[in-house]
């Protein structure tokens, strides 16, 4: 989300302003600092690297924060570190070039503006588009900064999206990557009339699109994986199988408290169905561990839920307080050492499982999409399951789907050779 967010507010100085991207720190005229706040640490972060940037910066070059830190921290920003020039919430990000020449300009509504999506363009991989398809979030996980951060859940009209869409392929994407905070919750509420459209119909609508051969996603939520919306995903041969499934807690009590909404129930039958549906299909999962009152009967819970699905990939967290959440006013925080504790033995599980998964990878045959040159005469990609592949080549691949038969493995990577 962030890194398209950057795209946009490249897109607008690009438009508008006559800046140009550097990759050296001391030549540039304007940094802006795009950030994170879903978690404590990268918010600690931020006041350091302002520290860093002071001191290498050029004279007289601006410093911007954007962002969710941006939107929950406002003001506060420039009260710590007065070098900062403006603040830049998450939602304004298309509002770049108005505040880039007011001092001390803060713009952090969450408030909806039809400007947010007007983007104009600017893809860092011509081969892969990212596209919004809505902008904040309704749930209330009593964990997640995120609605304070995004504002309400807005779905962005169909046609803008297979307009957007349709331009990306005509520059060379034949992949989309379709961004929300919860996508398939897509319809709920559109920014301007648009006849009902949920996120399976727009699936449908989006796979007719010439030219575009694969389609990701990303975040979809357990609680809106109904069958209609699984049977498109495995039916659908445009849409890659690969699908983030945020487990949160296997507890159903402590998803309850998380106010998930589904239960350790709901979301093994949803896997189950992903896996009976489409075997193939690549699942991967976030994972909070230390979430306030969970016990050791609940962490074994989620131990059961990691070894019963066999998440090909999981981001696994400490719980985090974050302001403006319920969860931080909870009374049973737990301690630090038996939250880092329950983490280290997730996370050797999980490694055990990955090793297994990818060493059985070994001479399969996989549909590679390669969209980078590496530097030592190779190429990467992702097969539709979304493993990361390298391959010996260079520019004659870009751009291509190639059948490809593994010829190594690791955990983080598979080493093909064209068929
Ligand atoms: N503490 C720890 N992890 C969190 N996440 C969101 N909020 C918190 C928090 N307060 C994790 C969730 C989410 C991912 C993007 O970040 O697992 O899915
Ligand atoms: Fe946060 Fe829950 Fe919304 Fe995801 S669905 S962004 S975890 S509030």
């Amino acid at each position: 989300m962030n890194v398209r967010d950057s795209e946009h507010m490249i897109a607008e100085l690009n438009t508008k302003e006559s800046y140009e991207l550097t990759q050296n720190l001391s030549e540039a005229d304007l940094i802006i600092i795009n950030t994170c706040s879903v978690r404590e640490k990268p918010v600690a972060k931020l006041f350091s690297e302002i520290g860093v940037f002071n001191k290498q910066k050029k004279k007289g070059a601006k410093i911007g924060v954007a962002g969710c830190t941006a939107s929950h921290l406002g003001e506060e920003i420039i009260k710590r570190a007065p070098t900062v020039d403006f603040v830049l919430g998450a939602r304004n990000v298309s509002k770049i070039t108005e505040v880039l020449d007011k001092k001390h300009a803060v713009e952090v509504s969450t408030g909806f503006d039809e400007s947010t999506y007007a983007f104009g363009e600017y893809r860092s991989n011509p081969f892969k588009a990212m596209v919004n398809i809505s902008i904040g979030c309704d749930k209330s996980c009593t964990f997640c900064i995120v609605p304070a951060t995004r504002g309400e859940e807005i779905s962005i009209p169909s046609e803008l999206i297979v307009q957007e869409i349709t331009k990306a392929v005509g520059t060379g994407a034949k992949e989309v990557m379709l961004l929300g905070q919860n996508v398939n919750n897509y319809g709920r509420r559109f920014s301007s009339s648009e006849e009902s459209c949920n996120f399976t119909q727009l699936l449908q609508k989006i796979s007719k699109i010439e030219g575009l051969e694969r389609i990701r996603f990303t975040s979809p939520h357990p609680l809106h994986m109904d069958d209609a919306f699984l049977e498109e995903f495995a039916s659908n041969p445009k849409i890659c199988k690969q699908i983030h499934v945020p487990l949160q807690s296997g507890s159903s009590s402590i998803l309850k408290a998380m106010k998930r909404g589904y239960s350790k129930e709901w979301f093994l039958n949803r896997c189950e169905k992903i896996r009976s549906l489409s075997p193939d299909t690549a699942i991967s999962t976030d994972i909070i561990v230390g979430f306030p009152g969970e016990s050791d009967a609940d962490f074994e819970d989620t131990m059961d839920v990691l070894e019963r699905v066999r998440f090909e990939q999981m981001f696994s967290f400490k719980y985090s307080p974050r302001p403006h959440t319920e969860a931080a006013r909870f009374s049973n925080q737990i301690d630090d050492t038996i939250a880092s504790e329950r983490l280290t033995r997730l996370q050797k599980k999980h490694t055990e499982i990955l090793n297994e998964v990818m060493d059985a990878q070994m001479n399969t045959i996989h549909q590679v999409y390669f969209d980078e040159l590496k530097s030592n005469g190779r190429v990467a990609g992702r097969s539709s399951d979304g493993k990361l592949f390298f391959m010996r080549g260079s520019e004659e691949f870009l751009g291509k789907i190639v059948e490809v038969r593994v010829i190594q493995t690791s955990r983080g990577a598979l080493e093909g050779v064209p068929l």
